[in-house]
């Protein structure tokens, strides 16, 4: 199945939700849009591992989990762009990622923001690359201070899981409190809506709509 494109990048700063391509049939289950969540993560569409085999993704799988949280919240978002963007070839990023541990590498990312204001949950999606956050995570990570902020990771996958993430955050994110992670399977993230769904609930993002009780009638 192609995926459709369904999170621009951004360019030079957040973009707000609302300016974004809405995907999928799911209504969003919050009253208000999220303005103190910021959604950020890092996707490869290209070549990937896919049950044993490979396949061309058109929309990373990392991406696709995102736009469904960002269809839930309708919250900012900040994707994560490569300066020097990584190759389509799988196992050229394996190569490159490799390296890249190997040297302790801090990938440059294209217009960081230079601040990331208010915002005081921050979720952080990436893919595991060799049981490990990718080195640009930890560009980002590293960048600012985020007292006062709660950081909820989220990975895709093919085995590991949420890997090391957890602790990469711990160590990099100054000041961080982290809150619950969720871990997708890369090849099951088109049907993960609702297991997103009760993650965000769980984290207190998502919250039912309160019916509003009707009027008593006036009596005069
Ligand atoms: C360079 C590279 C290394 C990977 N290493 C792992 C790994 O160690 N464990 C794992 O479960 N999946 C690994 N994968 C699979 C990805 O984590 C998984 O396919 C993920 O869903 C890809 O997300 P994306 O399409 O958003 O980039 C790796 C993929 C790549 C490209």
């Amino acid at each position: 199945m192609r995926r459709r494109s369904f999170i621009q990048s951004v360019a030079t700063s957040f973009v707000s939700s609302s300016s974004l391509p809405r995907r999928g049939n799911g209504a969003p289950s919050v009253s208000t849009a999220r303005g103190d969540v910021l959604l950020v993560f890092f996707s490869r569409a290209g070549e990937n591992y896919f049950n044993g085999g490979r396949k061309d993704l058109t929309v990373g799988n990392t991406e696709v989990v995102a736009g469904m949280i960002r269809d839930a919240l309708r919250c900012d978002v900040f994707q994560i762009k490569a300066v020097d963007p990584y190759p389509h070839s799988y196992d050229a990023t394996v190569q490159r990622n490799v390296l890249e541990q190997n040297d302790k590498a801090r990938p440059r990312i294209a217009n960081l923001p230079a601040s990331l204001g208010a915002y005081r949950t921050i979720l952080i999606g990436s893919p595991i690359w060799n049981v490990s956050a990718p080195r640009i995570m930890l560009t980002f990570a590293e960048r600012y201070d985020f007292t006062g902020k709660t950081i909820n990771p989220f990975t895709t996958y093919a085995m590991s899981g949420l890997g090391s993430v957890v602790d990469d955050y711990s160590a990099a994110c100054r000041g961080a409190k982290l809150g619950e992670a969720l871990a997708i399977r890369g090849e099951e993230a088109e049907g993960s809506r609702s297991e997103i769904d009760k993650w965000l609930r769980r984290i207190g993002l998502v919250h039912d709509r309160r019916p509003v009780p009707p009027r008593e009638p006036s009596s005069r």
